[in-house]
């Protein structure tokens, strides 16, 4: 008999090691490694039955119809949004997120659209009781049509339930509190995930039934993350968004059926989560008018603008090396527009401290920013308000120089439906703006033009 041999994995990617390591060298996770029993060769997702090889036939691309057309709508728009314009049949969608973002929330005003359009959804909960899930639905609101629900950690009964029940759609919350008895590790362990990951996805492609799985991101390692089934699954949506501030972010890492570009956003009220159909309104709300070292930039999250304040912070230093934070956006890149600032303008940044902020709780790292984070610190460095009706974007160089960024048309037209008056705008892109009617269009060719622009 072949003897049962123990491995370490890291809780957080799956990275597997014959001996224990203090940090992964996958992922760079600390003391995130545990000891699991390895699952034997011979055991496979279908029962440890070993079905014998037969050759098959190659098919031609042009004869395989696609299924596009068969998506179905959520009845949510942010989130077909986000899928690529509906669910596809057969595809297995991991939606990750921190515990108590609204993972469950969101997934349970899902199944009542859908069981509203008579589609026959399942709700799986590993984690609550029945009567938590109907507390949870009477403060949703009305569910006109009855939803199947059942609560349930067993794959093996899950399986039956869902062949016999036959749905369209099927929830897993959470796939961390699934488990198969003839593994021996416990419940969200490394192992346990993925085997019941991979049973689901084939459930999924055999039946054509949609599943979404529910993955909490753990921090403190006590089960396995999202992050070791990322790769097995055909779509990673993650659900984030400061726990404080109300609004939530659904965002597409991984998509087979559309792209990643897009986010959906939603903002968590006392009856569950509403969708934001103007995001850059909601991130531009609250917003100090004519205060220093305020600035308003605009982003593309994939096909659409979102306007969100910049904030910058620079003072005075008390210490021997300067302090610098970046809230929402690359550390190392704001470290560098200020050495651009200090280089071409003469800015004394060396003897201040400099904090920026992407209001809101954002998280961003496009390069179209960088001219609203020179622009606020110049701001709050001169202690020069910039006039709140004014929009600014583009990337920086090394040399100070304002370089062009893509659609910047899309841009100009947002803040001119928001009531902006005055957009800066990179000099390279002024000739691809059309109509200037209804907003001022400033072209900016490097940081010299920004500052006099300012002060
Ligand atoms: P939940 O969906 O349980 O989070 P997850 O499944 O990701 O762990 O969301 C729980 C949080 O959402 C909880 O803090 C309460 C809040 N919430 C509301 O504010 N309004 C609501 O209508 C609901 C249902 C939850
Ligand atoms: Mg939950």
């Amino acid at each position: 008999m072949a003897k049962s041999k123990n491995i370490f994995f890291c809780q957080e990617c799956g990275y597997e090691s014959a001996k224990w390591l203090g940090q992964c060298p996958a992922c760079k996770a600390w003391n995130a490694f545990v000891e699991e029993p390895t699952i034997g060769k011979g055991s496979t997702a279908s029962g440890g039955i070993r079905h014998q090889a037969k050759a098959s036939e190659p098919v031609l691309l042009s004869s395989v119809h696609s299924s596009d057309e068969k998506r179905r709508p959520t009845g949510i728009s942010e989130f077909d949004r986000v899928l690529g314009g509906g669910i596809v049949p057969g595809s297995l969608v991991l939606v990750g997120g921190d515990p108590g973002i609204g993972k469950s929330t969101l997934l349970l005003q899902m199944s009542r659209c859908l069981s509203e359009q008579s589609c026959r959804t399942v709700y799986v909960s590993g984690e609550e009781s029945l009567q938590q899930i109907r507390l949870r639905a009477d403060r949703l609101g009305v569910f006109k049509n009855d939803l199947a629900m059942l609560c349930e950690t067993n794959l093996d009964v899950i399986q039956e339930t869902i062949l016999k029940y036959k749905p369209e759609v099927v929830i897993i919350d959470s796939i961390q509190t699934m488990y198969r008895e003839d593994i021996s590790s416990g419940a969200g362990s490394v192992s346990q995930v993925r085997e019941a990951t991979s049973v689901l996805m084939q459930l999924a492609k055999r039946e054509n039934i949609a599943i979404f799985i529910v993955g909490h991101v753990t921090k403190e390692g006590v089960v396995a993350g999202p992050r070791v089934l990322e790769h097995m699954v055909d779509t990673v949506l993650y659900f984030e968004g400061d726990r404080h501030a109300s609004y939530r972010l659904l965002r597409a890492v991984k998509n087979r059926f559309g792209s990643t570009n897009e986010i959906g956003v939603f903002e968590m009220c006392s009856e569950g989560l509403t969708e934001v159909k103007n995001p850059s309104e909601f991130m531009l709300s609250g917003r100090p008018e004519g205060t220093a070292g305020s600035v308003v930039a605009c982003a593309m999250e994939g096909t659409r603008p979102l306007m969100l304040e910049v904030q910058a912070l620079v003072c005075q230093t008390n210490f021997q090396i300067p302090r610098r934070t970046a809230a929402g956006t690359d550390y190392n890149r704001v470290n560098l527009l200020l050495a651009v600032l200090e280089k071409r303008l003469g800015l004394k940044l060396a003897g201040c401290d400099a904090y920026i902020n992407l209001a809101g709780g954002m998280r961003l790292n496009e390069p179209a920013i960088d001219l609203a984070i020179v622009a606020a610190v110049i701001s709050s460095y001169r202690n020069a308000a910039v006039e709140s009706d004014t929009m600014i974007f583009g990337e920086v160089g090394l040399t100070g120089e304002v370089r062009a960024v893509s659609q910047a048309e899309q841009r100009v037209r947002e803040a001119e439906k928001l009531g902006f008056k005055v957009c800066c705008i990179p000099q390279s892109n002024m000739k691809y703006i059309r109509s200037k009617a209804g907003i001022r269009v400033i072209g900016i060719r490097n940081v010299k033009d920004l500052y006099d622009f300012i002060c």
